[in-house]
């Protein structure tokens, strides 16, 4: 099966024989990674992540990737500020099923080809309470689109004007071939309403399952007791291990390897589209990331169950709407597939496309 499925790095982009060594080192030079410790997470690791993001390191919780970190910063909003979460539509499925968990009401909110549409987040401020705005504005999972920097400031100025907490999620922020990165919403807004999360899954691997969290300091205090009652401390031995990475200096040559790996592959698969489908679908092209957005003539769950038949899947567009929208589109992953496999797999769904 060719899968366009998988959001996850192709297996080269996995560097086995660093990591081993790092985390050698990481555990040799420091022994408190077997101890117990505390909840927020790696004490160096929250120094350098809070020295890099201009807050004191209190304000970093490192939580067992950006996800695990979600549920703790959604439990604690809903529970401080009860109300509906916005989200963009589309947004990635894994939030949208813990809020439904939650038993939240989401209220989608209507994105383009540059993002979160700001008069519709407008319009969905002043309709109700809202708990907060999750979004994921940098080569957004699932859409691959990034807001503008114009819209990024209209964003920061719509929540300070309605006092509604963001959640600014940015795994793949670093993931990026080309251009230049637009300033965060947590830089714009300056860290009071908005809390900025990220990971190492997509920079260094996700199973090392290292997250972070930069977030006002009450809140960041109270996630870290979450952590606590969960789960009593991290994994500090991965933890460590990413800061070691990060200390030989070896964190930035590494994302380089992978940015070259996924760069083919993002280029592969728009030559793919472009060769099969010019005409038939539109599709967004992003400058990083992992994903990009297919707009189709056909029923994506009709087209699945076929390519599927076939040896291809991807991920339908419904799954990534709380209202099941987006039934002709779909998302498709570029990461994990290598670039021969993603040309014959485009091929595929092309002449799947055209009887
Ligand atoms: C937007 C977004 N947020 C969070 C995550 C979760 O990442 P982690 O592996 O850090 O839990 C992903 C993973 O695909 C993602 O796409």
């Amino acid at each position: 099966m060719i899968s366009f499925a998988r959001g996850a790095p192709a297996p080269e982009c996995l560097d086995a024989e660093l990591l081993a060594d790092c985390a050698r080192s990481a555990v040799l030079g420091d022994p408190g990674v077997l101890a117990y410790g505390p909840g927020g997470g790696y004490e160096r690791l929250r120094a350098w992540l809070g020295a890099r993001h201009g807050v004191d390191a209190a304000r970093v919780v490192v939580t067992n990737g950006g996800l695990q970190g979600f549920v703790f910063y959604a439990e604690e909003l809903l529970a401080e500020r009860p109300g509906r979460v916005l989200v963009e539509a589309p947004t990635y499925d894994r939030p949208l099923k813990i809020l439904a968990r939650l038993g939240v009401e989401v209220v989608p909110v209507a994105m383009d080809a540059e993002g979160l549409d700001p008069a519709a987040l407008e319009h969905e401020l002043a309709a109700g309470e809202s708990s907060f705005l999750y979004t994921i504005p940098t080569f957004q999972n699932p859409s691959g689109r990034t807001l503008s920097t114009e819209r990024r400031r209209l964003v920061v100025e719509l929540a300070r004007a309605h006092g509604v907490p963001v959640l600014e999620d940015d795994p793949y922020g670093l993931v990026r071939y080309e251009g230049e990165p637009p300033p965060s919403l947590h830089e714009l807004e300056g860290g009071d309403l908005v809390t900025y999360a990220s990971s190492f899954s997509k920079t260094v691997a996700p199973g090392v399952r290292v997250g972070w969290f930069v977030a006002p300091a009450g809140l960041a205090a109270r996630i870290e007791a979450r952590a606590v009652s969960n789960y009593i401390s991290p994994p500090f031995l991965t933890q460590a291990t990413v800061f070691e990475l990060i200390d030989r200096g070896a964190f930035e040559p590494n994302l380089e390897r992978i940015r070259g790996l996924l760069k083919t592959r993002r280029d592969a698969m728009v030559a793919a589209l472009e060769h099969e489908l010019a005409g038939v679908a539109t599709w967004s092209e992003p400058e990083g990331g992992y994903f990009l957005w297919v707009d189709l003539p056909a029923d994506a769950g009709d087209l699945l169950a076929r390519a599927e038949a076939a040896g291809v899947t991807f991920v339908k567009g419904s799954d990534f709407f709380p209202d099941g929208s987006g039934r002709r589109s779909a998302r498709l992953a570029f990461s994990y597939a290598s670039p021969s496999e993603i040309g014959s797999g485009v091929s595929t769904l092309a002449s799947l496309l055209r009887v």
